[in-house]
């Protein structure tokens, strides 16, 4: 999942590959490694631990040249130190290589390779590639042709930039399963895992395709299918500007996107939806009359997303709806046929599982639909049908507008739907109206934040935290008991409230904190009943609520503006996420690079 970050210009490599690898950052920081070509010699720095442990390195200052390779780790083969950090070299030091993927036959390689007398120095399964760079370019004396014929024996996921004094005025780039981006300027040339990393620089970039290779020189780049047969790529402009990528007067990107959700939210609402009007999305022509199920495939927090909005699909819809992780839905042989409408969703657009799941559900002649929020990204290359979130560059680790944007483009998209099936009714055009007003509703809940943080403060030293709520109050515990562990490192578990008592309630005792989400007026009653259970039973209590309560022994009460329950999700994650962040704080952690995880996860 590591960042990979290239650069080939007139400007001094190193500053340029510091800054993308510093905003690469949350796809790994095991270690990072940069390598600049000059006067023919491959010259490399490596530090374990984060960037700014490289960018302090007394040796960094000696690495003078243009053009120049980076990479910041997520260790999959190999523990984090400076031999496994990245770049590699061949034997002979002629070839240098960032990497980022697996190597699912890299023993074998590495054997063959032994044979032929090369040796290693690392454990990883990265350190294969130069060497078999090194090996074909033996004989065909040509590095196009020995980085075309190296990945071909290779096995697995990569995204790879290659350096050579053989080749001077060049970067040779290739991608499978992996994730790389192109970016183009004047005289000087990008590459980068992701576009936030290069995005101060340009707005045009390229998306490499899986097996497609590219020969980067300062003024010009050519494209390679992976037989060399030269191929032509279009250019896109990216609309995102670099300062959404920048954290500003926040002191951390998760705080920063908690608080750009309101406008994030109008954005992804956009012209989509407008009250007294049909929903239209312009490129979705699915017959939705001939779908008789609907599965909602994701991971982590986009899964919640599709969780949340399960309820809205099949109240207005009327098409029953399953919600899947993609890790179990590729594993499962899935019920789908021609008459099952698949839709993915995913932030980065890279899961590893969320693309196998969509592959899978291709293959078995079912319609596709993506949610995605980076343009260009591997899923919107797959998926039949592509919507955006309007979200911008998410660089915490552990999402939060990309959530809501999704909800709420979720819900769109279910009206969309019920209006393309002929659904039509007041509690529709309510729904809309509803919809519209989120924004403004989010910010009441953002300019009050202290009574969150007050109750992060009485509880952040707990062990353990539960989460309760019924429906889409289920749906949204689930994803803040997700973000409370990713950040804060507390155990923390979301139940169905009315699954309490046939087991969890065994858990609770005098002291341990549960968070009530009661949002639903039809449920309301049933979860305050069963937060009196555990509060009989010495709970300390907080709720998030929009409904009258009664009275009881809560320790901390959190109102936030009513509206339907199909659409609370979207307002009552805001304090969850609040929660998770200031308990982070106060335990002193690095909240959006929390540990063993990354921002992308493009390895099974
Ligand atoms: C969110 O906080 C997580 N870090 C994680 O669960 C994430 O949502 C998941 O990995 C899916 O990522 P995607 O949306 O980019 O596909
Ligand atoms: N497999 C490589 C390593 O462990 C790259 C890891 C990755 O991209 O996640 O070094």
């Amino acid at each position: 999942m590591c960042g990979i970050v290239g650069y080939i210009g007139t400007k001094k490599a190193v500053p340029v590959l510091i800054k993308g690898l510093l905003s690469l950052e949350y796809r790994g920081y095991d270690s990072a490694g940069i390598c600049v070509l000059n006067n023919d010699i491959l010259n490399v720095v490596k530090s374990k631990g984060r960037v700014k442990n490289l960018e302090s390195n007394p040796e960094l200052p000696n690495l003078t040249g243009s053009i120049g390779i980076a990479h910041t780790r997520w260790a999959t083969h190999g523990i984090p130190s400076n031999e496994n950090s990245h770049p590699h070299l061949d034997n002979s030091k002629e070839f240098a290589v960032v990497h980022n993927g697996i190597i699912e036959n890299y023993t074998e390689l590495r054997k063959m390779l032994e044979k032929e007398g090369y040796t290693f120095i690392s454990q990883t399964d990265t350190e294969v590639i130069p060497n078999l760079i090194s090996y074909y370019y033996k004989t065909e004396k040509d590095i196009l042709k020995a980085v075309s014929l190296a990945i071909k024996d290779l096995k697995g996921s990569y995204a790879i930039e290659v350096i050579s004094p053989l080749l001077p005025d060049s970067i040779i780039v290739a991608r499978k399963d992996s994730p790389l981006v192109i970016g183009v300027g004047k005289g000087e040339n990008y590459v980068a895992s992701d576009i936030p990393a290069v995005l101060n620089y340009t707005t045009k970039f390229y998306f490499l395709e899986d097996n497609e290779i590219a020969k980067i020189d300062k003024d010009k780049i050519s494209f390679y299918n992976n037989s060399l047969q030269p191929i032509q790529k279009e250019i896109k402009d990216i609309e995102w500007d670099a300062a959404s990528s920048e954290k500003g007067v926040f002191a951390d990107y998760m705080l920063k996107e908690i608080f750009e959700q309101p406008q994030v939210v109008m954005e992804t609402i956009g012209s989509r939806l407008k009250p007294n009007e049909k929903c239209y999305f312009e490129d979705i022509d699915i017959d939705l009359k001939d779908i008789n199920k609907i599965f909602v495939v994701a991971c982590g927090t986009a899964m919640h997303a599709g969780l949340a909005t399960k309820y809205t699909f099949e109240h207005f819809c009327k098409i029953p709806v399953e919600v899947d992780m993609a890790s179990e839905f590729r594993y499962r042989n899935p019920l789908i046929d021609e008459h099952t409408l698949c839709i993915f969703i995913s932030q980065s657009g890279e899961t590893a599982d969320t693309i196998a799941a969509l592959k899978l559900a291709k293959n078995a002649g079912s319609k596709t639909l993506a949610v995605v929020n980076v343009i260009g990204s591997s899923i919107t290359r797959i998926a039949d049908y592509t919507i955006y979130t309007h979200a911008g560059p998410e660089i915490a680790v552990a999402s939060t507008k990309a959530y809501t944007c999704q909800v709420v483009l979720l819900n769109i998209l279910a009206i969309y739907f019920a209006e393309s099936l002929g659904y039509s009714s007041k509690e529709l055009e309510n729904f809309k109206t509803e919809i519209l007003e989120l924004p403004s509703k989010m910010k009441i809940i953002l300019d009050d934040t202290k009574l969150i943080e007050d109750f992060a403060k009485e509880v952040y030293t707990q062990p353990d935290l539960y989460f309760i709520g019924r429906n889409t109050d289920y749906a949204v515990s689930m994803e803040g008991s997700l973000k409370l562990k990713e950040i804060s490192y507390i155990h923390s578990e979301a139940y169905a409230a009315g699954e309490l008592k046939h087991g969890p309630i065994a858990l609770i005792e005098d002291g341990v904190t549960v968070i009530g989400v009661a949002t639903n007026p039809n449920l309301v009653e049933k979860t305050m009943s069963n937060l009196e259970e555990v509060i009989t039973r010495g709970a300390n209590v907080m709720v998030i609520t929009n409904q009258d309560i009664p009275n009881m022994k809560i320790n901390c009460n959190i109102r936030i503006p009513k509206c339907s329950s199909m659409l609370s999700p979207v307002l009552s994650v805001i304090p969850l996420q609040l929660f998770a962040y200031y308990i982070a704080k106060d335990k002193n952690l690095d909240v959006d690079k929390p540990r063993n995880l990354a921002k992308s996860v493009t390895v099974e």
